[in-house]
């Protein structure tokens, strides 16, 4: 054999050495391929080998560095057939198409803050703005300036829960009236949503912390029937259609004329309509007005206080209060939007 016959038989080996290693796919193809290309008696390679010693002894060392590259060129394809293979593999064993989905979890507003953000919504609408105070007050801003007396009874130890001497929670949203008033001038027309304190049980109807909305309008002219319209409206826009309201007498130191709206509702239980009281109103008393630095000859004002967990109560039936501080998904998700 001549040298360049020998190069040439290397070239063709080193070219259909791919083709071959490029379709092994099991442990047992890729014996049988290396085997065929590169085993050490039989193969191609081996062959190439033997041929060797026919050539003239200056040619061998060029004939054995061809044969060598060739074999290196060949294993290398080899190993990398060989790893790709196995990844492949790999893959395909941890995608198990049995495994159940993970749940997704979505997250919604409590039934409280809908409420409240729907109220808010609408009184938006009819011209009002959000005003917010301190959960800690002064005994001024909760009771004093709202024209309780000094020795009202709101104000014992037992109904309210001081942080200091002069310093409480707040007992009602009430107190952001007068720090309203004595930011802003008339007209005034704000909202005013937070937390307040009781110093109350914890039971089915009694919650000794919850939320309240308050509504203020102060200018000057504003009567009685204001207030009976917009809160008229608003018991209409909330609860839709012809809903009937009633106003009755009622007490707080900081309303004169003081009074309650209820509101007929229809659960859809088949008891048919009924009463629900839910919220206190009232002119501003002129002592507030006065408190907050307004002349209460030239402005008059109304205002109202609500509950909002009391309200979400009526719309949905729910049958203890304690239901919407559980945190419990499987009611709460009921009223997910
Ligand atoms: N602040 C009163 C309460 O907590 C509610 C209220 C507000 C009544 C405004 C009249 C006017 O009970």
């Amino acid at each position: 054999m001549t040298l360049d016959e020998f190069l040439s038989a290397c070239r063709q080996l080193a070219a259909d050495a791919p083709a071959a290693i490029a379709v092994a796919q099991s442990p047992a193809e890729f014996a049988d391929v290396r085997t065929q290309l590169v085993g050490r008696k039989h193969g191609r390679l081996a062959d190439l080998m033997a041929q060797l010693t026919t050539l003239d002894a200056e040619h061998r060392r060029d004939a054995g560095r061809a044969v060598n590259d060739v074999k290196a060129a060949i294993e290398q394809l080899l190993a990398e057939r060989e790893a790709a293979v196995a990844a492949a593999s790999r893959t395909t064993d941890a995608l198990d198409l049995t495994m159940p989905s993970r749940a997704r979890w979505q997250g919604s507003l409590h039934p409280v803050t809908l409420v409240i953000d729907e109220i808010c919504e609408i009184f938006r609408e009819l011209g009002f703005t959000i005003a917010l105070g301190p959960e800690a007050e002064t005994e001024f801003y909760n009771f004093g300036a709202l024209n309780f007396p000094p020795d009202h009874p709101a104000m014992e130890l037992h109904d309210t829960l001081y942080l200091g001497k002069d310093t409480l929670l707040r007992t009602h949203t009430s107190p952001v009236q007068v720090r309203t008033l004595q930011q802003y001038a008339p007209p005034v027309r704000v909202l005013a949503p937070g937390n307040v304190y009781r110093r109350d049980f914890f039971d089915a109807t009694h919650a000794p912390s919850f939320m309240q909305l308050e509504g203020l309008a102060v200018d000057e002219g504003i009567s009685f029937a204001d207030l009976k319209a917009t809160l008229g409206e608003f018991a209409r826009r909330f609860y839709g259609g012809a809903r009937r309201v009633r106003f009755g007498p009622s007490y707080f130191p900081f309303v004169e004329p003081g009074a309650q709206m209820d509101v007929e509702v229809d659960l859809g239980d088949g008891k048919g309509t009924r009463w629900v009281e839910i919220l206190g109103c009232g002119m501003v008393h002129p002592n507030v007005l006065e408190a907050a630095g307004l002349d209460s000859e030239r402005y008059t004002g109304w205002a109202f206080g609500m509950g909002p967990a009391r309200i979400a109560m009526s719309r949905h039936d729910i049958p203890d209060i304690r239901l919407l501080y559980d945190s419990d998904v499987r009611f709460l998700e009921q009223f997910a939007r």
